[in-house]
């Protein structure tokens, strides 16, 4: 896959997400040289539009690619395929008709799409182990069709994952080697404020600061000792500035609609299971609102 400055410059200044554009960077070169990346973070930063936003443009539009969303549920018969169910049902139009499913990883392949993968880490690694052999020998013996695939030249996956999210597997070490992983954090305050007048330009600017602030208090708590599991995500400010937005519009009052706000994303990012955690977010909300 060769890309041209052009592309590159395309592909940064036409992206929705904004102050990640060193991860873009990085991860269009990894591309450009044929390995498979895993955009890591905290969710609602972006993960997920960065890689359909690169997806999209080297492969023309959105129907270039595939996407699966992994689940704890899933397996190699997702991922890879397998028998169908109905081969073995009794009626024997259905069973030939139904003799095996392609998994996501085949059908890409046999379709000439590239892949992604979302939330990776969501399904065990035991869902990965066809996608496994394939990346190490670029090519992958299908047994229950008895032929074997192999990786295109120039085929593209991409996956997202959350390490450190509740309801997420470990990674193996071995599965973990095969994508370079990239990081998508939190962006800076300046990019937010930016994010923000675009979509809410009538919010007021007492209440912007406000949001800003809390995002970047609660960033530093987690940051600090992990006393809670997660900052607010830019995707959480989007929300509270548009409730703000709205709510002040009907007449409420600048303190009231943030706090309101503050106490919805804060239910969100706090551990709901521990009083302590959504305690010290709704104590940030409060002081930050009396200094307004
Ligand atoms: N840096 C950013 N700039 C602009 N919008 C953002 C940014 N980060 C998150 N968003 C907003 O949050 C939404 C959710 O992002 P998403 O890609 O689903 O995050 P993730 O996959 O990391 O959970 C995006 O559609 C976008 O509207
Ligand atoms: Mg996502």
């Amino acid at each position: 896959m060769k890309l041209t400055t052009e592309d590159y410059i395309h592909i940064l200044e036409t992206c929705e997400i904004k102050g990640h554009d060193e991860a873009i960077l990085r991860i269009l070169r990894y591309i450009e040289l044929g390995y498979p990346v895993m955009l890591y973070g905290p969710p609602g930063n972006g993960k997920t539009t960065i890689a359909e936003h690169i997806l999209s443009y080297i492969g023309g539009d959105e129907s270039s690619f595939l996407k699966i969303e992994a689940t704890e549920g899933m397996s190699e018969y997702q991922v890879i395929g397998g028998f169908h169910p109905l081969a073995m049902s009794g009626n024997a139009e259905l069973a030939k008709e139904f003799m095996y499913k392609d998994g996501i990883v085949t059908r890409a392949i046999e379709s000439g799409k590239n892949l992604l993968i979302d939330e990776f880490t969501r399904a065990p690694s035991s869902a990965y182990s066809g996608l496994f052999l394939l990346l190490s020998r670029d090519t992958l013996p299908l047994e229950y069709k008895e032929i074997v695939i192999k990786k295109p030249e120039g085929w593209v996956l991409i996956s997202t994952a959350n390490f450190g999210d509740e309801g997420t597997f470990k990674l193996s070490n071995a599965l973990k080697r095969r994508f370079v992983p990239i990081n998508v954090g939190y962006v800076s305050s300046a990019t937010e404020k930016t994010v923000i007048s675009n979509i809410t330009p009538d919010l007021d600017p007492e209440v912007e600061n406000a949001i800003i602030l809390f995002a970047s208090e609660t960033r530093s708590l987690w940051r600090k000792d992990r006393s809670i599991p997660q900052g607010l995500s830019t995707d959480g400010v989007i929300k509270m500035a548009r409730y703000c937005e709205l709510a002040m519009s009907q007449g409420f009052d600048a303190k009231s609609v943030f706090v309101d706000a503050a106490f919805h994303q804060g239910t969100i990012i706090a551990d709901e299971t521990d009083p302590h955690s959504v305690h010290l977010v709704h104590e940030l909300a409060l002081k930050i609102a009396e200094d307004m």
